[in-house]
């Protein structure tokens, strides 16, 4: 749709797929949005409207089908001239899309030839396996809880110097992560957007969210960039020498 209204192809068809696009994602998305929706559906929407009610423009590719079809009349007379039009179109529609698939596929390899390697565990992104039991021997199911340390979350050594790794609140279940920022240092708080509860990524020693951008200093929780303006929560971490780490709040 995009590429129909940009070049002027099939110009209506694709603005009047536009604007049912943007209207069904300002009316679904937003629903349950709290306290604004920031999206710019209603402005695509605006904006697609004009391109559907006005005639192709001259130098549209609809324009271009119709005059080349008025200048070579002889070729297909038979056939009538609004499935003449339809016909050109969709020639030039289908050698459109051709030439999008070649330039997407050729842009996604190169992508991936030029990160050959690139994994979670390259970025920074690890995962904790189960705690270790702390007493070598000891019988029965590892406990994971301890009062004077907190509740086991996984192996302090998963988690690479400078990277994270996310687990469950063990109050709530929520989203939280895990950072080591230096040997022996780890820091810990929910990865829940305190905007409207999109999920946090750290990057670049922050933590930032990929929805609107806020970012978050992951030791304490502070807000760094909005839109949000609530910190974080944060969880106190440990790593008393068993191999495991240890989170309270
Ligand atoms: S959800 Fe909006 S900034 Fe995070």
């Amino acid at each position: 749709m995009g590429i129909g209204t940009l070049l002027g192809l099939w110009t209506r068809a694709a603005a009047l797929g536009g604007m049912a696009l943007s209207l069904t994602f300002l009316l679904v998305v937003s629903w349950h949005t709290t306290p604004y929706y920031l999206g710019p559906d209603i402005v695509f929407l605006a904006a697609f409207t004009p391109l559907a009610l006005a005639p192709p423009s001259r130098w549209s590719v609809d324009a271009a089908v119709s005059r080349r079809l008025q200048l070579d009349p002889s070729q297909h007379a038979a056939v009538p001239e609004g499935r003449r039009q339809f016909l050109g179109t969709l020639t030039v529609a289908t050698w459109i899309g051709l030439a999008g698939l070649a330039a997407g596929g050729s842009a996604a390899a190169l992508g991936r030839l030029l990160e050959p390697s690139r994994t979670d565990a390259a970025d920074g992104h690890a995962t904790l396996h189960p705690p270790s039991q702390p007493t070598a021997g000891a019988a029965g199911p590892v406990s994971t809880a301890d009062a004077s340390t907190g509740t086991a979350i996984g192996r302090a050594a998963d988690v690479p110097i400078g990277g994270s790794a996310p687990f469950a609140d063990p109050t709530t279940g929520a989203s939280a992560v895990v950072i080591r920022s230096r040997a022996g240092v780890y820091e810990a708080c929910s990865a829940v957007c305190t905007h409207q509860g999109c999920t946090l990524e750290y990057r670049g020693e922050v933590l930032r969210c990929p929805c609107h951008g806020a970012a978050f200093d992951p030791a304490t929780g502070a807000v760094l960039q909005g839109p949000a303006r609530q910190p974080l929560a944060t969880f106190d971490v440990r790593a008393p020498g068993d191999g495991n780490l240890y989170v309270s709040s």
